[in-house]
């Protein structure tokens, strides 16, 4: 049955009907917004790259804390810039670290709040590379211990989830008992589980000054070009325990998140990432783009690719505009 019977057009002639029959549905409940956390008191330093996002000591991260709980974003992801750094990333898995701080303080104040901390040691390390370095290797086994003793850290602060981005291999079934045998059965893992090796992550790297130092991270991190091992990085994560997978970036691996979707019935996320977000503010403030537009027909592509929750740095003007659209 075609043309002149079916008509198409028909179902777009007014925003009622479209509203009606749209497939994709981009809410505030989606949201994750990321924070960086660094020692000192009123300090909120603008990263160059990323136009409204800075690096907050704790006491402004939580004014910025209660604007996400007011917008009803659900949870935040908090990335933290130690006081110093050493070969083994030790602030990492300090009692009084600074991530360790920010977190009892936001649980504090925010209960509700979903907290959710990355795991990794780049932000920590002397030479800038995500684990344990030994002849210029990232040594995988050694630095999986560290990476439960940080998880595990993080638990006993009152997170509520632990996300390992390191891409180490069996990191989540560490984590994932470290938890258990010392009685934090009930935190999360949100595993970064198919993280590209990406120079989408440039101003990040500027934002937690965690370049590394040498070399880059494709010995670890997942080659570009390959989807099928996404999907093996995601079996084993959940073989290992996980309970929420990721695909990171997000706009240059929608196939990727469809993919995994298709064939995993476990909630998913896509990381939005620093890249992503300083393109579109780069072209937004040139006026050579609407930035509103942009931004909720890229997320909503990524929804529609299949992922469930989006961790991006444009979930306070996102939760805005829906906000005033009524959604
Ligand atoms: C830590 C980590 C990175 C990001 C999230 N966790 C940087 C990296 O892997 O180099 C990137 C986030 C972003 O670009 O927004 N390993």
């Amino acid at each position: 049955m075609a043309f002149p019977i079916q008509r198409l057009r028909r179902l777009r002639s007014n925003e009622a009907i479209r509203r009606m029959i749209r497939e994709t549905q981009l809410a505030v409940d989606d949201l994750i917004y990321p924070l960086f956390v660094t020692h000192g008191e009123g300090v909120a330093r603008p990263v160059e790259a990323m136009p409204g996002i800075y690096n907050y000591s704790i006491d402004r991260l939580l004014e910025e804390v209660s604007e996400v709980a007011r917008l009803k974003i659900p949870g935040i992801l908090l990335f933290g810039i130690p006081a110093g750094k050493d070969e083994f990333g030790s602030e990492a898995y300090a009692a009084e670290g600074i991530i360790q701080q920010a977190v009892r303080a936001i649980k504090k104040g925010f209960p509700d709040l979903l907290v959710v901390t990355d795991i990794c040691l780049c932000e920590y390390t002397s030479h800038g590379h995500c684990g344990v370095v030994r002849d210029g290797r990232v040594m995988n086994d050694e630095t999986v211990e560290l990476l439960a003793e940080i998880a595990l850290s993080h638990a006993a602060a009152g997170v509520d989830i632990v996300a390992p981005s390191d891409m180490m291999d069996g990191r989540v079934k560490a984590i994932r008992t470290t938890l258990d045998t010392r009685g934090y059965e009930e935190v999360l893992v949100m595993s970064y589980s198919a993280k590209y090796a990406s120079a989408f992550y440039g101003p990040f790297r500027e934002a937690a000054g965690s370049s590394p130092h040498f070399g880059d991270r494709q010995a670890y991190q997942m080659d570009p070009a390959n989807a099928h091992e996404a999907l093996r990085e995601v079996q084993l994560d959940i073989e290992e325990g996980a309970d929420i997978i990721m695909v990171k970036p997000a706009l240059a691996y929608l196939d990727v998140i469809r993919r995994v979707k298709d064939q995993f019935l476990f909630p998913l996320a896509a990381y939005n990432v620093s890249g992503e977000y300083t393109m579109v503010k780069a072209a937004a403030q040139k006026g050579w783009i609407d930035e509103k537009k942009v931004v909720l027909e890229l997320l909503t592509g990524m929804k529609r690719a299949g992922t469930d929750i989006i961790l991006t740095y444009h979930a306070k003007d996102v939760a805005e505009w829906l906000l005033q659209e009524g959604v």
